[in-house]
């Protein structure tokens, strides 16, 4: 699971089937299958998460795999081990599945070339973050039953976000309409390409769209500034209750996660009764324990 960019519409259609099944058994007083008994998964997380690695885990436990949890701040990564090394050495203690975060894109594609073991891209740089955009499509369909002609705006900085590359793929993939929304300088150059709208009025965004997802953000992943102040960017992109109230209109409130409360997104927002940022964390774990689940039940490619 390296990406959404590959997989086809019955894969994605098989991903959520399963997910459905496990998001009522995770519902259920005893939570826990047998399914992965045999299988050892190591979380290796060379970038801070707390969603993504806690929803692996707590994926991987619910399935009964072994689970070993790698963090590059306190590992031998440290003294110069490479990621090569380092991951070739967690495969010798007998690991089935490495899911993978880093902050180069393409890392997990270069270790599932070298290494014979299953990979899951849990986000790889300003690449893609796969299991996220399954996670908010599964949640869009639980909501509106399908997303044909779903017309989708994701709203913030979409040249730094990992996120917004993979939600194109599996919106478009599902028969949604995409819109991008943000600052000129934080909307990649070519995007077009990707036979998405660009628009730079936020409020023309809202007025478009059934969906806003609102994207943090990613102050980390910029060297140098593209707009003012976050003071700013609020001011002029963040989505407020006022905003919201003004457009005449109900918008479903999505957000990956971590929320910059008062930038992007008002509090009164993030937590209106429009927004499904909980259930959207709430439908990771699903959507992860389908992807392990199915992973496990194939070969791995060397
Ligand atoms: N949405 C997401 O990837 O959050 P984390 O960075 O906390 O994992």
């Amino acid at each position: 699971m390296l990406g959404i960019k590959n997989l086809t519409i019955d894969d994605i259609e098989l991903i959520f089937e399963t997910a459905s099944n496990f998001k009522e058994i995770i519902n259920r007083p005893i939570k826990k299958v047998p399914s992965l008994r045999d299988i050892t998964i190591a979380n290796v997380f060379f970038e801070s998460s707390t969603r993504t690695r806690l929803s692996f885990e707590l994926a991987e436990k619910r399935l009964s795999a072994d689970v070993i949890n790698f963090s590059s701040s306190t590992s031998s990564v440290n003294k110069g081990e490479t990621l090569l090394d380092t991951v070739n050495n967690i495969l010798a203690m007998k690991v089935d599945m490495v899911v993978i975060r880093h902050s180069s894109p393409g890392a997990p594609h270069f270790l599932a070339r070298h290494i014979n073991a299953n990979i899951v891209n849990a986000g790889d740089g300003t690449h893609e973050h796969p299991t996220q955009a399954l996670l908010d499509t599964f949640s869009m369909r639980l909501h509106f039953g399908s997303l044909k002609g779903l017309k989708v705006a994701i709203i913030g900085d979409i040249l730094h976000s990992r996120v917004a590359i993979s939600n194109i793929f599996a919106l478009q993939k599902l028969g949604a309409e995409v819109m991008v929304c943000g600052p000129n300088t934080l909307i990649p150059m070519h995007i077009s390409e990707l036979d998405v709208k660009v628009e730079l009025e936020v409020r023309k965004a809202l007025e478009w769209c059934d969906v806003a997802n609102i994207l943090r953000i990613q102050l980390e992943r910029q060297q140098i500034k593209y707009f003012p102040s976050l003071r700013e960017y609020a001011l002029y992109y963040g989505v407020n209750r006022q905003l919201l109230d003004s457009l005449n209109k109900e918008i479903l409130i999505m957000h990956p996660g971590p929320i910059n409360r008062g930038v992007e997104i008002s509090s009164d927002v993030a937590d209106s009764d429009h927004s499904i940022i909980l259930e959207q964390v709430e439908n990771g774990v699903a959507i992860r324990m389908a992807v392990l689940y199915l992973l496990a039940g194939s070969p791995s490619v060397n």
